[in-house]
């Protein structure tokens, strides 16, 4: 396999918004994120992902874009911007950037252009289309609910939205869209950064026809991944955008890629695939409800586990995929994937190992370094996030009653990570000294930086020594490139797995049930390399290693 310059690197995800705010507004700024670089150096970090930063007004947190060439001024300036690639530059570190080119925002020019005259060359940007006896052109449901197609107001015309309204469809059949689209990528790639997260991707090719699907819920309507599920040819449009831009600069791109096909891997992330690699979301989407958040099965950890390792062992023969425990759009991990019971430092810490040592490239979600979890949600008020909202009102009308229906956003909403991180324990966790945008979660006072920092056992510490082992120059090479294989899958509540190459055999091994566990080793233990036992030891008597809950083991074995 050929080596990239991103390979072996450790990722982070920063949600500007709620990072740090430094000048009192409520709202987390381009100026927090300078300041906090060499905090992120600390923890080991090498690639930094930004939610979008470009203007917007924010009706879907940045997601919606007015100007691809324009900073946000609730963020700060094109200066700033520049002065944050220059000083992440000189600590050694990428900046990525996020991508949103499925849509824009309706207030981006070439929609307010398009809205004036339906008929003319802008509205080619988007799809424009008549509707079919009095009712739109399809019965498509976006993902954030309602109908797909929107009435341009004053004409029969309709216009394709797969997410809010005021996220109007690119139109990626243009060539002219197109071109106006890698020109803007190049700009930014020329002026030094080191690539892209590329949101909601697959979504760019549209079946034409625009045909119906059967409805699969009370509204009446069909889901719209439905379409593109049966559509083909995204491919073809993903390496004429990669070609253009991308490949130019070796610039990194990972992919949001949900309604992938399943022999589509390759394709996507091989040595000559559309992206870098694309996010894992397989464990993510075990939790999702048929219908909504209202029905989301809950999790089960065998399930879990078996998840994991065939998506492991799946990628593993193609490439890499980029391993994640949360981000903006998924409640935090600790609330999700662990038990009530571990969901304490310990069962933290051990969550963040087995994430972190996977085959693959490790992202950290702003805050999941200390452990923070879900919020308590006290009324739909207190919530921001446009998808909460409409899985509130898909829940009420299903039957559930207010609380029931409070209660699955509590568990579910996005805006779970998007509370502000929590660096003090003084006023709104440090975040800001005005009013925060959204609620700080309460568990401020207890999970917080700067308490951690003081604390050499806390969750902060111990990320940074997990970080450091995956990097250090005896590991390194075998977490990057080694194999990944499970062990120990008949063990209950234990997850267990092998890195391995020519030279290494390092056993990762976690015990997420609620008693103790024993395996037995194949081999000695040559060196235990890390543990999250306050004295860093394991217990193991001859070959039989005994797992508390909750712990969990890096050992290199003979
Ligand atoms: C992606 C983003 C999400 C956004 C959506 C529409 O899924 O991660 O936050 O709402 O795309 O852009
Ligand atoms: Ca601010």
């Amino acid at each position: 396999m050929e080596k990239k310059w991103w390979h072996d690197k450790v990722a982070y995800q920063i949600y500007p918004k709620s990072f740090l705010d430094t000048n009192g507004d409520g709202i987390g700024d381009l100026r927090g994120i300078i300041s906090k670089l060499d905090y992120l150096k600390k923890l080991g970090i090498d690639i930094i992902w930004l939610s979008p930063i470009y203007k917007s007004p924010f009706v879907d947190q940045g997601y919606d874009i007015a100007d691809y060439y324009a900073i946000a001024e609730e963020f700060g300036t094109m200066e700033e911007f520049d002065e944050l690639l220059a000083e992440a530059k000189k600590r050694d570190m990428h900046i990525i950037m996020d991508l949103v080119i499925n849509h824009c925002s309706d207030k981006h020019e070439w929609f307010q252009k398009a809205l004036a005259d339906p008929d003319g060359a802008f509205a080619d940007y988007f799809y424009f289309r008549k509707g079919k006896n009095g009712n739109p052109p399809s019965n498509y449901r976006s993902y954030f609910g309602g109908s797909c197609w929107e009435k341009v107001p004053g004409t029969d015309k309709y216009y394709f939205h797969m997410f809010a309204k005021e996220q109007p469809d690119l139109n990626w059949e243009n060539p002219k869209l197109r071109q106006e689209l890698y020109k803007m990528i190049n700009w930014w790639l020329e002026k030094g950064l080191s690539g892209f997260r590329i949101d909601a991707i697959i979504n760019i090719k549209k079946d034409l026809n625009f045909p119906d699907f059967a409805p699969d819920g009370k509204d009446g309507l069909a889901s719209c991944w439905k379409m593109v599920e049966s559509v083909d040819g995204v491919g073809k449009l993903l390496e004429d955008l990669k070609k253009s831009t991308f490949e130019k600069y070796d610039a990194f791109t990972v992919g949001e890629v949900f309604n992938m096909k399943p022999d589509e891997l390759p394709e996507f992330i091989g040595e000559t695939g559309h992206f870098s690699t694309i996010f894992d979301f397989s464990a993510h989407t075990l939790t999702d409800g048929e219908h909504g958040w209202y029905d989301a099965p809950k999790l089960e950890f065998a399930k879990w586990r078996a998840t994991i390792i065939q998506a492991q062992l799946e990628t593993q023969k193609y490439g890499f995929k980029a391993n994640i425990i949360e981000n903006h759009d998924e409640p935090r991990g600790a609330s999700r994937f662990l038990p009530s019971y571990a969901q304490t430092p310990d069962g933290i810490k051990m969550l963040g190992t087995i994430s972190l040592l996977l085959r693959g490239i490790p992202f950290i979600y702003q805050g999941q370094e200390i452990g923070m979890r879900n919020a308590k949600w006290n009324s739909m008020e207190e919530f921001d996030d446009i998808s909460t909202k409409d899985q509130y009102h898909t829940a009420r009308e299903v039957g559930l009653s207010d609380q029931e229906a409070l209660e699955v956003c509590s568990r579910m909403s996005r805006d779970n990570a998007r509370t502000p991180m929590q660096w003090t324990s003084g006023e709104n966790g440090g975040f800001t000294k005005g009013t925060p945008w959204l609620k700080v979660n309460p568990l401020f006072k207890d999970v917080n930086v700067e308490a951690q920092e003081q604390d050499p056992d806390s969750v902060l510490n111990y990320y940074r020594k997990l970080v450091a082992l995956r990097k250090s120059d005896e590991l390194k090479e075998v977490f990057t490139y080694g194999e990944f294989l499970p062990e120990y899958e008949n063990v209950d509540g234990v997850m267990a797995f092998y890195r391995k190459d020519e030279s290494k055999c390092i056993l990762v091994a976690a015990n997420f049930g609620k008693d103790a566990a024993t395996i037995k080793l194949k081999s000695e233990i040559e060196k235990v390399w890390l543990s999250n036992r306050i004295d860093g030891t394991v217990d193991c008597e001859k070959d039989s290693l005994n797992l508390r809950s909750c712990e969990v083991v890096v050992l290199e074995l003979e």
